[in-house]
C-alpha cells in the first residue's frame, strides 16, 4: 500500500479499534517483542500520509501525534521519499568517518543556516536524540574542562545511561536501570501554572540552586528544552530562558538548547529558542529533522564544536546518507510550503478549540504551547491535583474513535497535540471534535 499525502484524507472506521487483523498481529508481537517496548494504540499501520494513519484492517485514523513529533512534514512526504529513494539507489552507507559524502555536509550547511545566531557554526550528526544530547555534553565538557551538567525538573533527554540521569521522571524511563551517570544536577524549572513565578524570578531561583549546589566553576553546561516535551509541554515564563542564557554567558557555561521535540518548525518558528531571541551555544536536534528517518545533530559555535580532538566524535551510522537525503527533503518541504507559517495556523485553530473546551470542562486547568505543539493539563477542578485517571479515559475514548492522541507529563495528566503540519483544517477540526466529545462522554 502506498502512503503519503495522496491517501484519502478522512477518518473512517470499518472495525473496532484495534480490529481483528491488528489483534492477530498483537499476539505475534507479544510472543516476539520484549514486553518493555510498550504501545500506546495497538493498531498496526499499513500506510500513512497527510493527516492520517491507515491500519491493516483498513481503518483510517486521524494522526495528532506525528509519531512523537517526528513526521512534522507529513508521513512519506514527497521530497523526503524522492531524495531518500534516489540516495538508496546510489549507495546506502560508507561510514562518513571512512569515506565522506555530500549529503552529510549539506545537512550541516542547512543547520548552520537555519539554527539561531549568525556566528560561525559547525555540526556533528548522530542517529538518535539521546545520542545528540550525550555528544553535546561531551563537547561542552572538553570545551570548558569542567564536569558538571545542570538539567531541570520535568526534563526528558533520552534513555541512554547519561540521558537517563538527565531525565527527571522515574517510571517508566529510569526505574531499576541505575546506577546512573554522575555529575548531573537538577534545578527547578519555570512552570507558570504550578509556581506562579515570573521568568526572572524563576531564573533567579534556578541560578541560586546552581550556584549553591554546583558552583559555576564546576559547571560545563546547562541543558534545557525551550518547551519541555515528555515532561508536559511546559512553557517557561517569558524571560526565564534569556536570563539563564545570559547567566551561562557570564560564567563561561555552555548553554545547550535541546530542541529535539520543539525544533524544525513545530512551534511556528524554525526553533523554539527564537521566540525570546535566545541564541544557544549548542543546539540538539532530531525527530522532525528527517521526516521519519533516524538522524540527529549537535550544532553550535565553531570554537566549542572544534574543542574536541580528531576522532573524538562519530559513530558507525551517524549521518547515514539515506537519512541525510531525507533531512534535505524534509527541509525542502518546510521551506517550500512555509511549514513554520502552517504551524502557526494550526496552533491558532487548536488554541481556539482548546480554550473553548477549557471553559466547558473545568478539569482542564491550562491550555498551553506554541504553534503545532499544544497541550492541556488536567487537574481536579479548582486545584492543582493532577488527574491522570480522567486523562487516560479521554485518551482511550479518542483512540476507540480513531484519533491518535498522546499524553505526557510527570503526572501523566497532560494531553499533547502534535499533528503533522500536512494535516488539513477539516481533519484537524474533526480530530478536535472527537476530543471534545471524549470530554463530554467521560464526564
Ligand atoms: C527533548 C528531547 N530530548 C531528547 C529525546 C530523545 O530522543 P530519542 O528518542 O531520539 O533518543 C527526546 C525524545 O522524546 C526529546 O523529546
Amino acid at each position: 500500500m502506498t502512503g503519503g499525502p495522496s491517501l484519502p484524507q478522512h477518518r473512517k472506521l470499518v472495525t473496532a479499534i484495534p480490529g481483528p487483523a491488528s489483534l492477530e498481529r498483537l499476539d505475534r508481537k507479544k510472543a516476539l517483542v520484549a514486553d518493555g517496548v510498550g504501545t500506546t494504540l495497538p493498531v498496526f499501520v499499513a500506510a500513512a500520509g497527510g493527516g492520517v494513519l491507515v491500519d491493516v484492517d483498513g481503518n483510517s485514523l486521524i494522526d495528532l501525534g506525528s509519531g512523537i513529533a517526528v513526521t512534522t512534514v507529513g508521513n512519506a512526504a514527497p521530497a523526503v521519499v524522492a531524495r531518500a529513494s534516489e540516495q538508496l539507489a546510489a549507495f546506502t552507507h560508507t561510514c562518513f568517518m571512512i569515506t565522506p559524502y555530500d549529503g552529510y555536509v549539506d545537512v550541516c550547511a542547512a543547520l548552520a543556516r537555519l539554527t539561531p545566531g549568525h556566528h560561525a557554526k559547525k555540526s556533528a550528526l548522530f542517529n538518535s536524540g539521546a545520542e545528540a544530547v550525550e555528544n553535546a555534553v561531551k563537547i561542552a565538557r572538553v570545551a570548558t574542562g569542567r564536569d558538571a551538567v545542570v538539567v531541570f525538573d520535568h526534563a526528558y533527554h533520552g534513555r541512554t545511561n547519561l540521558t537517563m540521569a538527565m531525565t527527571a521522571k522515574n517510571m517508566p524511563y529510569k526505574n531499576g536501570f541505575g546506577p546512573f551517570a554522575g555529575e548531573v544536577y537538577r534545578a527547578p524549572m519555570s512552570y507558570p501554572l504550578r509556581d506562579g513565578l515570573s521568568g526572572a524570578a524563576a531564573a533567579a531561583r534556578a541560578v541560586d540552586v546552581i550556584e549553591k549546589q554546583v558552583g559555576a566553576a564546576n559547571l560545563a553546561c546547562v541543558v534545557i528544552e525551550p518547551i519541555q516535551g515528555e515532561g508536559g509541554f511546559v512553557v517557561p515564563a517569558a524571560g526565564f530562558l534569556p536570563a539563564l542564557a545570559s547567566w551561562c554567558r557570564e560564567n563561561g557555561v555552555v548553554f545547550v538548547a535541546d530542541e529535539i521535540q520543539a525544533g524544525f518548525c513545530r512551534t511556528g518558528a524554525w526553533f523554539a529558542s527564537e521566540e525570546e531571541g535566545v541564541v544557544p551555544d549548542l543546539i540538539t536536534t532530531a525527530k522532525g529533522i528527517a521526516g521519519g528517518l533516524p538522524l540527529a545533530a549537535v550544532t553550535g559555535r565553531a570554537e566549542i564544536m572544534d574543542a574536541v580532538h580528531g576522532g573524538g566524535l562519530g559513530g558507525t551510522y551517524g549521518g547515514n546518507p539515506v537519512a541525510c537525503a531525507a533531512a534535505l527533503g524534509a527541509i525542502e518541504e518546510m521551506e517550500s510550503h512555509d511549514l513554520a507559517g502552517r504551524a502557526r495556523e494550526i496552533g491558532a485553530l487548536m488554541r481556539t478549540r482548546l480554550d473553548a473546551l477549557k471553559i466547558a470542562h473545568p478539569v482542564i486547568a491550562e491550555v498551553r504551547g506554541r504553534g503545532a505543539m499544544m497541550a492541556i493539563e488536567l487537574t481536579t477542578p479548582g486545584t492543582l491535583e493532577p488527574d491522570a485517571e480522567r486523562t487516560a479515559r479521554v485518551a482511550a475514548y479518542c483512540h476507540a474513535q480513531g484519533v491518535v492522541v498522546l499524553t505526557c507529563g510527570t503526572w501523566g495528566n497532560v494531553f499533547r497535540f502534535l499533528p503533522p503540519l500536512s494535516i488539513s483544517d477539516e481533519l484537524l477540526q474533526e480530530g478536535m471534535d472527537v476530543v471534545a466529545e471524549a470530554f463530554t462522554a467521560t464526564a
